[in-house]
C-alpha cells in the first residue's frame, strides 16, 4: 500500500487566553500523524508555557530569534521545511503585523519568509473583531491568500458574547488536515460592520442555469449549480441590501430573506429582470445564460428515427446588455466563465457589455464547485481575489461593488 508523505506544520502562538485551546489543536494534529514545530510569541507565554507544548509536541518550543537554533536562521529554514503555518490563537495584534507584512520576531518573521500557505485562526474581543482597523486587516489578508479559519460566535473570556472566540480545536484541526489534503476548508465569517453599509441599496441578482427546452423532455442547460449566485445574495444581505435572486433552475434553497424569483428558460429570466431593473441600484448577472434557444421547441417528445437531427438555434436577448443600456441604469456587474485568456476575454466582455465592474473567472474552475478564484476587471485595472469558498469570495467582491458603486454614485 502506498504510504502517505509526512505532514509537517508550524504552529504559532500568539499571546492570547485561547493559546490553552492550542494544546488541544497540537495532539489531535499529532494524532493524525502531522508532525508539529511548535513557535510562540512572548505574549504567548504568558498564557501557556513552552514547556507544555514541549511535552506534548517532543521537539523544544522556538520562541525567539535570537538563539543559535539553525544558525540564527530558524525564521527560513522551519518555513521552508513546512506543509503549512497555522497561527492559533491569532490575536488583533498579529493579525495586523501579517497584514503590513511586519516581521519583528521569530513567527512574524517566519511568516513573512514562507512559501507555503498560512492559515490564522482569530481569537479576540467581539468590539475588536468589529473594529474597521480588524476588518481591513481581515479583507487584506484575505486578498492576500491567507486562509482565515473563523472565529466562532460565543460567551467571551471577558464575559461579553459576539463574534472572536477562537474556533474549537477539533473544528481547527479538521480544516488543516482538509488544507494538508487539498479538501475545501470551512468558509470565512468576515467582521460584520457595525453599520450595515448596503441599507435601502436594492440589488438585482441573477444566478444558476437556464433551460432551453428542445422538446418536452429534452433541453439544453449548463453545469451552473447557482453556488456563487447564491453566495452573492448572502453577502448582500448581510451587509442590509433588499436583494431580489432571479434564479434559473437549482438545487439550492435561497438565502433567508432574499426575494426569489424562479425561471426556467433565458427568455424567462430577461421577462423577470426587465419587470425589475428600473427599480434597482446594483445589478449583477452572476448566472450563466444560454446564448442561444431552439428556433421552434416541439411541444411533444421528439421520436427517434435513423435521419440525421438537425436543430436551428437563434439567439437569446442579452439580459446584461439590456440592463447596462438603460436610460438611468443601476450599476451593473457582470461575470464571466472562459476556459482560456481569460484576462482578454473578461475585457472584451466588459467593453461590449459596456458595464463598469465585470467579474472573471476560469469555467473548469468555477462551475459547480464549492470554492472559485476571481479577477475583478474595472477601469482601475484587474484585481485577484485568491481561491477560497465561494461565500468568502462572495464577501470580498460585495465589499469592492459597494466601493464602485458609492464611488460611481457621488
Ligand atoms: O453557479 P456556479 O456553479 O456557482 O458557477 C458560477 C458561474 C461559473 C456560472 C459564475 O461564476 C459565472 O461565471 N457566470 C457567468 C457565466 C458566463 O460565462 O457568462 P457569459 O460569458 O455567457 O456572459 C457574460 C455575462 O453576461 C454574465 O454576467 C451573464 O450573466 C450575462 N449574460 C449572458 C448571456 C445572456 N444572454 N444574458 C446575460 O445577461
Amino acid at each position: 500500500m502506498k504510504q502517505e508523505p509526512i505532514k509537517r506544520i508550524v504552529l504559532g502562538i500568539t499571546g492570547g487566553i485561547a493559546a490553552y485551546k492550542a494544546a488541544e489543536l497540537l495532539r489531535l494534529l499529532m494524532k493524525q500523524g502531522v508532525e508539529v514545530q511548535v513557535a510562540m510569541t512572548e505574549a504567548a507565554c504568558h498564557f501557556i508555557t513552552p514547556t507544555t507544548m514541549q511535552a506534548l509536541s517532543g521537539k523544544p518550543v522556538l520562541t525567539t530569534q535570537w538563539d543559535n537554533t539553525a544558525n540564527g536562521m530558524a525564521h527560513i529554514s522551519l518555513s521552508r521545511s513546512a506543509d503549512a503555518i497555522v497561527i492559533a490563537p491569532a490575536t488583533a495584534d498579529f493579525i495586523a503585523k501579517l497584514a503590513h507584512g511586519l516581521a519583528d520576531d521569530l513567527l512574524s518573521s517566519m511568516c513573512l519568509a514562507r512559501l507555503c500557505p498560512l492559515l490564522v485562526a482569530p481569537a479576540m474581543n467581539r468590539e475588536m473583531w468589529q473594529n474597521a482597523a480588524t476588518r481591513r486587516n481581515i479583507a487584506q489578508l484575505l486578498a492576500d491568500g491567507v486562509r482565515v479559519l473563523g472565529p466562532d460566535c460565543g460567551v467571551q473570556a471577558c464575559g461579553e458574547e459576539g463574534m472572536g472566540r477562537m474556533r474549537e480545536a477539533e473544528d481547527l484541526a479538521r480544516d488543516v488536515l482538509a488544507l494538508l489534503r487539498n479538501a475545501p476548508l470551512s468558509p470565512t465569517p468576515l467582521p460584520a460592520s457595525g453599520a450595515r453599509e448596503l441599507n435601502n441599496v436594492k440589488i438585482l441578482i441573477t444566478a444558476g442555469p437556464t433551460y432551453e427546452a428542445i422538446d418536452a423532455v429534452r433541453g439544453i442547460t449548463n453545469r451552473s449549480s447557482g453556488k456563487m449566485g447564491y453566495a452573492i445574495a448572502q453577502a448582500a444581505l448581510e451587509q442590509g441590501a433588499e436583494v431580489t435572486l432571479v434564479s434559473g433552475p437549482t438545487a439550492l434553497a435561497k438565502p433567508q430573506g432574499a426575494q426569489g424569483v424562479d425561471v426556467t428558460s433565458a427568455a424567462q429570466m430577461f421577462e423577470a429582470v426587465k419587470q425589475r431593473a428600473d427599480d434597482c441600484d446594483i445589478f449583477i448577472g452572476v448566472a450563466a445564460v444560454a446564448d442561444y434557444r431552439v428556433a421552434q421547441p416541439s411541444e411533444q417528445k421528439i421520436k427517434k428515427s435513423a435521419a440525421p437531427l438537425t436543430l436551428e438555434l437563434v439567439p437569446n436577448p442579452d439580459i446584461l446588455a439590456y440592463v447596462a443600456a438603460l436610460p438611468d441604469p443601476p450599476f451593473c456587474v457582470g461575470f464571466a466563465a472562459e476556459s482560456e485568456n481569460l484576462a482578454k476575454y473578461a475585457e472584451q466582455k466588459r467593453c461590449v457589455k459596456n458595464v463598469p465592474l465585470l467579474v472573471g473567472n476560469l469555467a473548469q474552475q468555477a462551475i459547480g464547485s464549492d470554492e472559485n478564484e476571481l479577477v475583478l476587471f474595472d477601469d482601475s485595472g484587474s484585481h485577484v481575489l485568491p481561491r477560497a469558498d465561494k461565500l468568502t469570495l462572495a464577501r470580498l467582491l460585495m465589499q469592492h461593488i459597494k466601493q464602485r458603486y458609492e464611488g460611481a454614485s457621488q
